[in-house]
């Protein structure tokens, strides 16, 4: 009752109650509740408050007893604690959001926020993942460019779009992933929205698991990239680990894979990095997805892919869709969350989309109407730059060429700087030590193996900013700093624990 009298006056003081329940709350008398009307200033309420507590803890104590005796020093304590809360936020002039505390920083995006204060000239932003020049410039592909001077030309307008998105990305994102070609294509299996990238997309396919898969849980790898979990815990979606990362040969650890999504609960979703495994950049083998697409489909699991990086990774559009294809031919229903964030360097326009391959044209009607009555009261609808960006540089063939060949561009400058980053490591590194799963892993990231103190050290003493698990990104990396680069993994490898 306590909390009550305080909804009244401060919701700042509602929370002071609310963290208070370890202890019984104190009940003021019944009849002094009506007399406190709503947005009472709150130092009467304290001073009422404190009054009251006073004679009450003096009545409970004449009343002796040794549960009593107990019961008034707890609720002193108590008294005394939230008093302090409250007199604390008087004395900073009250807000209304004394209840909510500060959020950590985010580990992928707070790097860079580090890195920007930072004032040492060595210094080197390894954390996000998001392209630059060898100059260590942001870019901006020449066909995005391109398709933008178009679009100004045709003096396109700035209408809303519909809850699915434009027809012509969702046509043209569709087929990117699984082919022109394909027979879900052809025969209207796919039900495709486009959405907020691949985030919003991810979060668009929790909510409809939360929705209509109820009793199902995700099964995500171990590691993931850091955001995973966040949409799942948002959206109240429960998950758990498969094994992934093998940090003894710093590769995939197949059979840990294989026997956890084999004993995950039949019809679990299992999300899979489509290529270009962020963070660790081991991807397996083809024969190695076939065996996992074996595994889902006893076990009727759900394939859940999240594709990232599709073009990215290898260079080939198709080359990166070969996962997601094999399970689609297989004939599973398959869900795919796409973004064009990193493929066409929009990472700000937001861009991407949710795929669901379904059994049917009717299943796949259904799912799509179902998806846009999750994203209505999200978002209402998508933007629509972004969007027309991609169909027009995906519909054009010249443009689609152009893009096609500079993908190839930033792809080959990440496998050059990570074979330089190879060559400097093995030069350098007198011990004996093998770097070469550096060369073996793919995309945007390697994951060096240095533990949290050892990539601590890495930004501490080197001024190189990366994730705390050890993660680097060579996109942000040029030919030029490898050298650097070296000396600060062999320090930290070899001089920290
Ligand atoms: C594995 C993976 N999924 C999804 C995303 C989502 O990126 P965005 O929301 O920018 O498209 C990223 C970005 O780094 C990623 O690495």
């Amino acid at each position: 009752m306590a909390s009550a009298a305080f909804a009244v006056s401060s919701p700042a003081a509602s929370a002071v109650a609310a963290r208070s329940k370890a202890r019984p709350a104190y009940s003021p008398p019944p009849q002094l509740l009506p007399i406190l009307p709503p947005g009472l200033n709150i130092s009467c309420v304290t001073a009422w408050w404190f009054v009251d507590a006073r004679r009450c803890l003096g009545e409970e104590g004449a009343r002796g007893g040794r549960d009593a005796a107990w019961g008034s020093r707890g609720r002193l304590a108590n008294y005394a604690k939230n008093f302090g809360r409250v007199m604390m936020a008087l004395a900073v002039d009250v807000s209304r959001f004394e209840g909510v505390p500060m959020a950590p920083p985010d580990p992928i995006l707070g790097v860079s926020e580090a890195f920007k204060a930072d004032t040492n000239d060595l210094k080197l932003n390894l954390g996000v993942g998001a392209y630059r020049t060898e100059e260590l410039q942001p870019y901006v592909l020449n066909v995005v460019k391109k398709a933008e001077k178009l679009m100004l030309e045709r003096g396109e307008n700035k209408e809303y779009l519909p809850i699915e998105g434009l027809a012509a990305f969702n046509k043209a994102t569709a087929e990117l992933l699984f082919g022109a070609d394909n027979p879900v294509i052809k025969q209207g299996l796919v039900a495709t929205l486009q959405a907020l990238s691949g985030t919003g997309s991810l979060r668009l396919a929790a909510a409809f698991i939360q929705r209509y898969f109820p009793e199902a849980k995700v099964i995500i790898s171990s590691p993931t990239w850091g955001n995973h979990k966040n949409i799942f815990n948002d959206a109240r979606v429960p998950w758990s680990e498969y094994r992934y990362y093998d940090p003894k040969t710093v590769g995939l650890d197949f059979e840990g894979m294989i026997a956890d999504i084999e004993a995950a609960p039949e019809g679990s979703f299992v999300l899979l990095h489509g290529c270009a495994h962020n963070p660790t950049g081991i991807d397996p083998t083809p024969e190695q997805w076939e065996k996992i697409a074996d595994v889902i489909q006893e076990k009727k699991h759900m394939p859940f892919f999240d594709v990232a990086y599709q073009g990215f990774a290898s260079g080939s559009l198709d080359e990166d869709a070969f996962s997601v294809r094999l399970f689609v031919k297989r004939g599973m229903e398959v869900f795919v969350a796409q973004s064009y964030s990193k493929n066409l360097g929009l990472y700000a326009e937001r861009i991407g989309a949710i795929n669901v391959v379904c059994s049917a044209p009717e299943v796949a009607d259904r799912v799509k109407s179902q998806l846009k009555r999750l994203a209505r009261p999200m978002y209402s609808n998508p933007p629509i730059h972004g969007a027309k960006i991609v169909a027009n540089v995906v519909g054009d063939p010249t443009m689609f060429g152009e893009w096609k060949q500079e993908m190839e561009q930033m792809a080959g400058r990440i496998k050059n700087v990570r074979q330089k980053l190879y060559d400097s490591l093995s030069a350098k590194d007198k011990s004996g030590k093998d770097w070469s799963f550096i060369l073996r892993q793919i995309g945007m990231f390697s994951y060096t193996g240095l533990n949290k103190t050892q990539s601590d050290n890495m930004t501490d003493k080197w001024h190189v900013y990366m994730t705390k698990d050890g993660r680097i990104s060579l996109a942000g990396l040029s030919l030029a700093k490898c050298d650097y680069l070296a000396d600060a993994i062999i320090d930290s490898f070899h001089n920290v624990n």
